[in-house]
């Protein structure tokens, strides 16, 4: 399967991080085939990738948009992953099989969840992880500095001259500011981390490229 989304170049070093601790850290500690969980499963990518590495694990994701579970649910004929349609605004809501979960992960999609519904989806994961088991969440971070903003375009930079490929820039941080809108508002690191302690959760960044981060919660 190919990476849907072009514009990350750095995803996929951190992705594999992902991938393989879902694979191996949480796989031991799956009893009965309880399913991980993804939310905002687009077309399944990040199962592909973890399902690779152990195709013994079963995925549940959720998605609000019909026509990318539509391909996913082709793409995985055959494998231990079910489709849920439905609004991560409205967590309370899914038709979700009952927890607890040994993993839930996110990925690239928090930045287009407001604030109170990041925060909501955070304390429900919380509620319904396993014990023992792992909140994994990769997104874009807010950058709130106007002066460490040049380093950030620094790294952009460099990630152009590697990959061949760039990522969403601004030419300056005021643009920066102003292109936060209803479809691109990730919280800041700081924001993540007392979001985290306030449902319970220890918190760890895992991997942090720029304004790119891996970070972990686990139930105290
Ligand atoms: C950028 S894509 C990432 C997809 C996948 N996680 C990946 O990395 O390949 C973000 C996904 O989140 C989904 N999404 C965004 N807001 C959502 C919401 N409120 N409820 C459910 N899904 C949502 C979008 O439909 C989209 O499929």
């Amino acid at each position: 399967m190919e990476d849907p989304i072009q514009r990350h170049p750095t995803r996929a070093e951190q992705l594999d991080i992902l991938a393989s601790l879902v694979a191996s850290r949480v796989a031991s500690r799956v009893e009965d085939g309880a399913p991980v969980l993804d939310l905002g499963f687009g077309t399944g990518y990040v199962a592909h990738l973890i399902l690779a590495k152990n195709p013994a694990l079963s995925i549940v994701g959720v998605d609000r948009k019909a026509e990318s579970l539509a391909g996913a649910r082709e793409a995985f004929t055959g494998s231990n992953v079910t489709c849920v349609e439905g609004d991560l605004e409205a967590i309370h809501d899914l038709a979700l099989p009952a927890g607890p979960f040994p993993a839930i992960y996110s990925v690239l999609t928090f930045h287009d969840l407001p604030d109170a519904a990041k925060r909501a989806v955070i304390d429900w994961s919380a509620k319904n992880l396993a014990p023992g088991g792992y909140f994994l969440l990769y997104d874009r971070l807010r950058m709130t500095d106007a002066p460490l903003f040049p380093l950030q375009q620094g790294i952009w930079s460099r990630i152009e001259r590697e990959f061949g490929a760039g990522m969403r820039t601004a030419p300056d941080f005021d643009s920066y500011i102003d292109d936060l809108g209803t479809d691109n508002r990730p919280a800041s690191l700081d924001e993540y981390r007392v979001w985290f302690a306030e449902s319970g959760l220890a918190f760890q960044p895992l991997h942090i490229h720029g304004n790119v981060a891996l970070m972990a919660g686990a139930r105290r």
